[in-house]
């Protein structure tokens, strides 16, 4: 399919571009990112720009969606729907830069991509997200979506790094999307 643009009330999603290289690989020297992602450490410009000839023909195939997400036209932060089958699932993952966090820009963004995914033309059944165990800031955005908990995975996560216990939550099309007790989530 077609690169698609999304906007939200604060911020422009679209797929990312060379123009956004220098932003990425400076955002993914932050320590966070590597902790709990799949991208690589050392991470340098030529992993962007690999990222972005990739996210192109990603797009094509239909495989996996991604985003930049951009305050003013600026790169702060992706997102994207993995593996995605149309008229069945796909998994959300999101990073933000460091600078960028705590505004409530990954879960504005997020909102956007959920409802895309579930509009026509993919009519996504559910969306899924996974997390390594541990990562409580992304499992608060995630709750906040409305995605239910639903397990632990365990060693169930992989990536250049080794294996680890994740937890997976999802939300259906027709959930009601009121954020629901997480048992990691205290409040
Ligand atoms: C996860 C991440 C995208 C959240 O970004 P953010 O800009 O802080 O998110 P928001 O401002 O939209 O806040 C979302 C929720 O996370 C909570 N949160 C943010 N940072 C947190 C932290 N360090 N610890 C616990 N909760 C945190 C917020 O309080 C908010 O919860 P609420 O909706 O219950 O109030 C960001 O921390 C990040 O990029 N982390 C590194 C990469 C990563 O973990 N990606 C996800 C892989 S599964």
């Amino acid at each position: 399919m077609q690169p698609v643009t999304l906007r939200t009330a604060r911020l422009g999603l679209s797929i990312p571009t060379l123009d956004d290289a220098d932003a990425i690989t400076a955002a993914a020297q932050d320590p966070e990112v590597p902790r709990w992602t799949t991208l690589p450490s050392p991470y340098d410009r030529s992993h962007a720009e690999d990222f972005v000839a990739k996210a192109a023909v990603w797009w094509q195939e239909q495989s996996e969606l991604t985003w930049g997400i951009r305050v003013d036209g600026s790169w702060v932060g992706m997102i994207g729907l993995h593996r995605t089958i149309a008229g069945g699932s796909a998994e959300i993952g999101y990073w933000m830069a460091a600078a960028a966090r705590g505004h409530g820009y990954v879960t504005e963004a997020a909102r956007a991509v959920i409802d895309f995914g579930f509009a026509e033309p993919l009519s996504l059944a559910r969306i899924e997200w996974r997390a390594v165990v541990g990562n409580l800031a992304s499992a608060r955005t995630a709750r906040s979506l409305g995605f239910r908990y639903e397990g632990l995975l365990r060693q169930g996560l992989s990536d250049l790094r080794g294996r680890h216990d994740g937890w997976i939550a999802g939300i259906l099309a027709a959930d009601d999307r009121t954020p629901q007790p997480w048992p990691m989530l205290a409040d």
